[in-house]
């Protein structure tokens, strides 16, 4: 850390308390964050990781509104279950609270009023959307319409989620209000304007000057942005559900959720530090005093307020610090589509731990591994279980097993003693070496994904270090060799605890366990006497293990039914095409038909063929429908209607004698058409 620093405060957005949180949430923010605060925990400096839940927006009223709910009742119970997923996943905040507490209440009003006494603000009265049915001023995502810039239909009145614009409701094409449905109408309120114009030099000079090492998708939202003119944002809405705006006059109105979220971070750090004085001082050293470094950990939709809006407000205050560094991660997807909560298509951490319990480091690395760091990047089950079976147990998991088995089996559980040091071990110690100078470098730099390669190419080289060394074929000839080569492994794996812990927590405390280790700390890494020779092991355990194909399994097919089910909700007629004449529809001959016969065609897996009782002698027809009729035979006694004057066609070598007619349903299965009764065969249809 830079010299002129003493301390680190380290935020993670507050996610929305409108749903549980899922494994985007994870690799976007909460597992680095995590990773970077335990790495500074470990380098025993003075840190403060503060989390919590942003009850305020109409996020969370749109969904109480879904679940028939009040909106209390929805962030109670999201809170909770927010809360109790980021424990369990070893999401390590010293607070995780929540907007709706006294303390940021008064907190979050007390700072706007300050900004208003400041005279920071300028006063609007402008023309805004109105739901007339409704009887309500809309907030931006009551209302829908289409891009201005992309022209996606359902583009919301704050972004289009389809092309990333931020936007402003009036600039929506035919803007719907999604509260009635109605055309909304424009109607005069007044709001309160934090001017980002007036910070604009400011703004552009620290960060386009001055923080050139911050991410190149940061850096580059950012100057995009500077690059225009800012302009002033409003930072009041006419809302019930929020922090009422503290001046007279402002009835109805309640501070803009995302003036208030951001002073969450610092609401939640007091609440911890006025509870806890002893373990954090004053709450406003974190925020306050320049030898303090505030990191910002966000998704790349919060690049703005963080970098542009929270700093403004922030410096128009007047006595706070800015932050150091935005770490921004850009978005995970899953199984190549879009994580979205409202079509499903997640992977909930709650549901996660229920269907793989215990297995939390699993996916902490492998979201690590896959991390969306650079650019957007995909979760797929297939790499999970390969990332969990070739590198987790196939090498870390492998390694340690054995050099802790063997320890047990022929030295008693007790570390053996090193009495000599070959020009291999030589070698591999070399190896790992640079492993602590090379983490520290790309943590401070907030690159995790690299950071844990590195920390499993430990592993490799203790596990390769294993096999060539072959020490449980040495133990029949050289004792005092295999005590050696042990040793050397048991200070790898110690090393292997040390360099894991702020990537995958549980499975480190479990080594430490397993090593017989009291605590260690970072600066032991890289150190080959972290266990004392003749110090008993605990109990060796496996550190991970396989997950077989049907667990996978069993989560694809969760998603193919979610991605069905939303293509069956998503379903629309097709529309009608072009126009045809009462002429046009005398040319085709269509007649009914009982089926006699029906059976596969073999070697094709799409023709069935049909022998038909048409009422003049009888034919045969082929038919493109087996997926949609595993068992044909089902079919046979049907009347069905069939083109019966198509020249005849010859397909897999036997000719068809007209079309059967079959309707295509909204899952794309094929249904033959019927009669409502039973009629002669042959009869004509029109
Ligand atoms: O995008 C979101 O989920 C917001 N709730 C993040 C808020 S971050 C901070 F400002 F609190
Ligand atoms: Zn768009």
């Amino acid at each position: 850390m830079d010299k002129k620093f003493k301390r680190t405060t380290v935020t993670s957005a507050l996610p929305y308390a409108n749903g549980p949180v899922h494994i985007g949430h994870l690799a976007g923010v909460y597992v680095p964050a995590d990773i970077y605060v335990r790495y500074l925990r470990l380098k025993g400096e003075e840190v403060i990781f503060i989390g919590g839940s942003d009850e305020h927006g109409v996020p969370v009223t749109i969904r109480a509104k879904k679940e028939g709910c009040s909106t209390q009742d929805v962030v109670d119970r999201y809170h909770k279950i927010i809360k109790d997923s980021f424990q369990e996943f070893g999401i390590s905040f010293d607070v995780y609270s929540r907007t709706t507490s006294e303390t940021h209440h008064k907190l979050a009003s007390d700072f706007f009023r300050k900004l208003y006494d400041k005279n920071e603000f300028t006063e609007k009265t402008s023309e805004q959307y109105y739901d007339e049915e409704a009887k309500q001023f809309l907030a931006d995502r009551y209302i829908t319409g289409e891009c201005p810039r992309c022209h996606a239909q359902g583009a919301y009145g704050d972004q289009c989620e389809k092309c990333g614009s931020a936007l402003s409701p009036e600039e929506l094409i035919n803007p719907v209000s999604q509260l009635s449905g109605a055309k909304p109408v424009l109607k005069s309120t007044k709001h309160w304007y934090l001017p980002l114009n007036k910070h604009q030099d400011w703004l552009k000079d620290w960060i386009l000057n001055n923080h050139k090492e911050w991410r190149p998708n940061v850096y580059g939202q950012c100057k995009s942005w500077l690059d225009m003119d800012l302009m002033p944002r409003a930072v009041t809405r006419d809302l019930e559900w929020g922090i009422p705006v503290p001046v007279e006059g402002a009835e109805g109105k309640v501070l803009y959720v995302w003036f208030d979220a951001p002073i969450g971070y610092i609401s939640n750090t007091k609440e911890i530090c006025d509870k806890n004085p002893e373990k954090y001082g004053n709450w406003e050293k974190w925020w306050k005093e320049e030898d303090t470094r505030l990191i910002h950990f966000i998704g790349k939709d919060n690049i703005v307020f963080h970098c542009i809006v929270f700093p403004a407000m922030l410096k128009a205050e007047g006595s706070y610090i800015l932050p150091d560094n935005v770490p921004s991660n850009e978005f995970l997807n899953l199984e190549g589509g879009k994580i979205s909560t409202s079509r499903n298509w997640a992977v909930w951490l709650n549901e996660y731990l229920v269907d793989f319990p215990g297995k939390q480091d699993t996916l902490r690395y492998v979201l690590t591994a896959n991390a969306p760091e650079t650019k957007d990047n995909d979760f797929t089950w297939k790499d999970f279980q390969t990332r969990n079976n070739s590198e987790l147990v196939a090498i870390y998991g492998n390694f340690v097993n054995r050099a802790l088995v063997l320890t047990q089996k022929y030295f008693d559980g007790k570390v053996p003693a090193l009495s000599e040091i070959t020009d291999y071990d030589k070698a591999t110690l070399q190896e790992f070496a640079d492993v602590k100078g090379n983490l520290e470098q790309l943590l401070d730099n907030f690159k995790f994904r690299e950071a844990q390669k590195e920390a499993m190419n430990l592993a490799r080289i203790g596990n390769k270090y294993l096999a060539e060394t072959e020490p449980w074929k040495l133990a029949k000839t050289d004792m005092e060799r295999t005590a050696s080569i042990l040793h050397i492994g048991l200070q790898i794996a110690a090393n292997l605890a040390i360099a894991f812990e702020p990537f995958l927590p549980f499975s480190s405390e479990k080594l430490r366990k397993m090593l017989g280790m009291e605590t260690f700390e970072w600066n032991q890494l890289g150190k080959i006497d972290l266990l004392k020779t003749g110090a008993a092991l605990g109990k060796a355990e496996l550190l991970f293990e396989k997950i077989e194909d049907e667990a996978i399994d069993a989560q694809i097919q969760r998603l193919e039914r979610i991605k069905k089910e939303n293509e069956e909700k998503n379903w629309k007629p097709e529309p009608i095409e072009g126009e045809s004449t009462i002429d046009d529809f005398a040319k085709l001959d269509i007649r009914v038909g009982t089926i006699l016969e029906c059976q596969k065609v073999p070697k094709s897996d799409k023709l069935l063929q049909f022998k038909i009782d048409d009422g003049m002698g009888g034919r045969t027809i082929l038919s493109g429908i087996a997926k949609s009729y595993p068992n044909p035979e089902e079919l046979v006694g049907m009347q069905i209607l069939f083109v019966a004057n198509f020249p005849p066609r010859k397909m897999m070598g036997i000719e068809s004698q007209g079309m059967i007619m079959s309707a295509v349903d909204k899952d794309g299965k094929l249904v033959v058409t019927s009669v409502s009764k039973k009629v002669a065969n042959g009869s004509r249809v029109g």
